[in-house]
């Protein structure tokens, strides 16, 4: 039977991806944040999962303003890296589990969530960065990935409460999975951060570490949070963290933090990073 085991969380921001691409890691502004990854390459190599479901958003890549699907699952065999704008990063193209994916929508759509089933999208920086921050530059990816795009990007995104029980429903979802397969989730994006306007460059370290402190022990206490909160206390793009709720979800009640990390600025964003392992 396939079961849950762990989730990870970390931002997504595509400098870091340009960043490993032209080999700057090693700059001093670059290396504290690579150093906090560190444990997470370590541990994944000891750990590694069959599949990863891998929640993250699109930013108008895959999608245009035309087509908006609030929630996303990426069906496919494979998913290319998509074109932001310089070409496609020089990243593996993304292997799925389309067997996997068509249970999980199965499941989740009888379970009343209503997902898109995506049978071709090509993945942006929101799902290659955390992959490139994780396992570095292989010519492969080491395991399969599941995406699973959430709009937060044209109002009205879904609510962290929705993101919660999505994650819930797909945690019964790849416990009903016959496979035998080691299965992670991922939430990514965030953290504070806010790309335009009066208010560009907005970090909020007290309201971000809150939110690290509660994610693990009290996820229940952050679901009710209002996009209004988001929006006023974390910027204009810090609702990306209602992403890291579905990962939550789909852990068990009871989770131990094995590593938090957090780390301002990357861009113009704070950085957070959260292995939790169930127990
Ligand atoms: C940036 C873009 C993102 O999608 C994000 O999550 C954080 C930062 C950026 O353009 O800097
Ligand atoms: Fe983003």
């Amino acid at each position: 039977m396939a079961s849950i085991y762990a989730g990870l969380a970390t931002s997504h921001v595509p400098a870091i991806g340009a960043a490993i691409d032209n080999a700057r890691t090693h700059e001093p502004y670059w290396q504290p944040l690579f150093k906090g990854y560190e444990f997470a390459r370590q541990w994944i190599g000891e750990h590694m999962p069959d599949v990863i479901i891998l929640v993250y958003n699109d930013h108008a890549s895959a999608f245009s303003l035309e087509i908006i699907p609030t929630f996303a699952l990426g069906c496919a065999d494979e998913f290319a890296p998509a074109d932001e704008g310089w070409g496609p990063r020089p990243v593996p193209v993304v292997k799925g589990d389309a067997e996997l994916a068509a249970h999980i929508a199965q499941s989740v759509i009888l379970d009343e969530f209503d997902l898109t089933i995506v049978n071709r999208m090509d993945v942006d920086h929101g799902l290659t960065v955390p992959l490139s921050l994780v396992f570095g530059t292989p010519a492969a990816w080491p395991c399969r990935v599941i995406p699973l795009a959430v709009n937060v990007v044209q109002y009205p995104p879904p609510t962290g409460n929705r993101c919660f029980n999505l994650g819930r429903a797909i945690r019964k979802a790849v416990q009903s999975y016959a496979r035998d397969l080691k299965v992670m989730v991922w939430g990514t994006g965030g953290m504070s951060h806010q790309l335009q306007g009066p208010r560009a460059g907005l970090i909020n370290q007290p309201w971000d570490n809150s939110f690290l402190d509660r994610i693990g022990p009290d996820p229940r206490s952050l679901i009710k949070t209002s996009h209004l909160e988001y929006l006023r206390e974390a910027g204009s793009e810090g609702i990306e963290l209602v992403m890291w709720l579905i990962m939550r979800g789909a852990l068990n009640d009871d989770t131990r933090v094995l590593h938090r990390f957090y780390h301002v600025p990357a861009s113009n964003t704070a950085v957070g990073h959260l292995i939790l392992e169930n127990r």
